[in-house]
């Protein structure tokens, strides 16, 4: 492999640390061996799955995710009375018109801004970030049982923990459910990254051979605050935006999508209006899922309602080019 070049002499002339990065971004440039796939078309309009309902706890949701073969929806809040900091999270699950099914306390995990839910028999298991930071935000990956009505805490000895990048400081993530793959967010030195993996092999803890993995690009969009993101195929949409309370009534909801062979933008930042009559109107989450008759959706959350009474919102796109 390292020939004709000499490691050796490589090795003599540089210091170590420039050696560790060559080697690195070497193993991260050959990955982009996603099948070519269908876009969603971000110009298209939403349609509501639900408006307004209520969630286990008080807060804003965050991001949500759904176990698409048990047609199960988990969406994710900070605890009430936790602090921003803390990485206490709620994960309530609810049905398809928004009633509330059960929940889920997580103590010390992350943020939740994105996660993943997959299937195992009849049993959901939900991939979240673990282990928060300073500023609220998981170090690591878990994978664990939803069991309603329990509580876990990050430092649990029964918790697995995953860390598909040894230097990052954070990960969170996203399944696609269709083509069953784990997305991996995880920030270096240089900013933040995305990776892309087989399912099955993350959930054995291979995380040896991404099927991309990209240096996630800067996108010039009306608002710098990350909501979520959520990937089909061979496409990756990137969620921004703040509530009408941050951005002055205004709506700064924008979809990008981005193509992870490459790292390039393809469409967007795109401003999308779903839910523009919602009060508040904070952009939180989005999930692929698709429909029993097959149809292949990307979904779009939203925050609505009064401090103390946030409710939950969800939308969809549906038109694929
Ligand atoms: C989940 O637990 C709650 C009580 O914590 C209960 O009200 C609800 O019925 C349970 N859901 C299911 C599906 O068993
Ligand atoms: C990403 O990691 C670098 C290096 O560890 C750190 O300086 C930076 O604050 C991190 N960024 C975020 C958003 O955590």
């Amino acid at each position: 492999m390292l020939s004709p070049f000499s490691w050796k002499n490589f090795l003599k002339t540089a210091n170590i640390g420039v050696a560790i990065l060559a080697l690195c971004s070497n193993f991260q440039s050959v990955s982009a061996d996603l099948p070519s796939s269908e876009r969603f078309d971000l110009t298209t309009p939403s349609y509501d799955l639900f408006r307004n309902k209520a969630l286990q706890d008080s807060t804003v949701q965050q991001g949500f995710a759904f176990d698409n073969t048990n047609r199960r929806l988990f969406v994710a809040q900070r605890r009430d009375g936790s602090s921003e900091t803390s990485g206490d999270l709620c994960i309530t699950q609810l049905d398809f018109d928004g009633n509330y099914v059960g929940h889920m306390y997580l103590t010390g995990f992350g943020h939740g801004v994105s996660f993943g839910a997959q299937a195992e028999g009849s049993s959901t298991y939900l991939w979240t970030e673990v282990e928060a930071n300073s500023n609220g935000y998981g170090k690591k990956l878990a994978r664990f049982k939803f069991t309603n009505g329990s509580t876990l805490s990050a430092s649990s000895s029964s918790l697995k923990k995953l860390q598909p990048f040894s230097a990052a400081t954070e990960h969170t993530c996203s399944i696609d459910p269709v083509n069953n793959r784990l997305i991996v967010r995880y920030n270096l030195s240089d900013g933040k990254h995305i990776a892309v993996f087989d399912l099955v092999k993350a959930t054995n803890g291979d995380f040896t051979n991404p099927l991309a993995n990209f240096k996630h690009p800067s996108v010039n969009t009306k608002s710098a605050t990350f909501q979520g993101y959520a990937a089909y195929g061979q496409y990756i949409y990137l969620l921004t935006g703040t509530s009408y309370d941050a951005s002055g009534s205004v709506v700064n909801s924008e979809v990008t999508s981005v193509n992870m062979n490459t790292g390039a933008v393809v469409q967007g930042p795109t401003l999308t209006k779903a839910g523009s009559t919602l009060s508040f109107r904070e952009p939180e989450g989005l999930a692929i899922y698709k429909t029993v008759a097959g149809e292949v959706r990307l979904f779009l959350g939203f925050a609505s309602g009064k401090a103390g009474d946030r409710r939950s919102n969800l939308f969809y796109k549906n038109v694929l080019i």
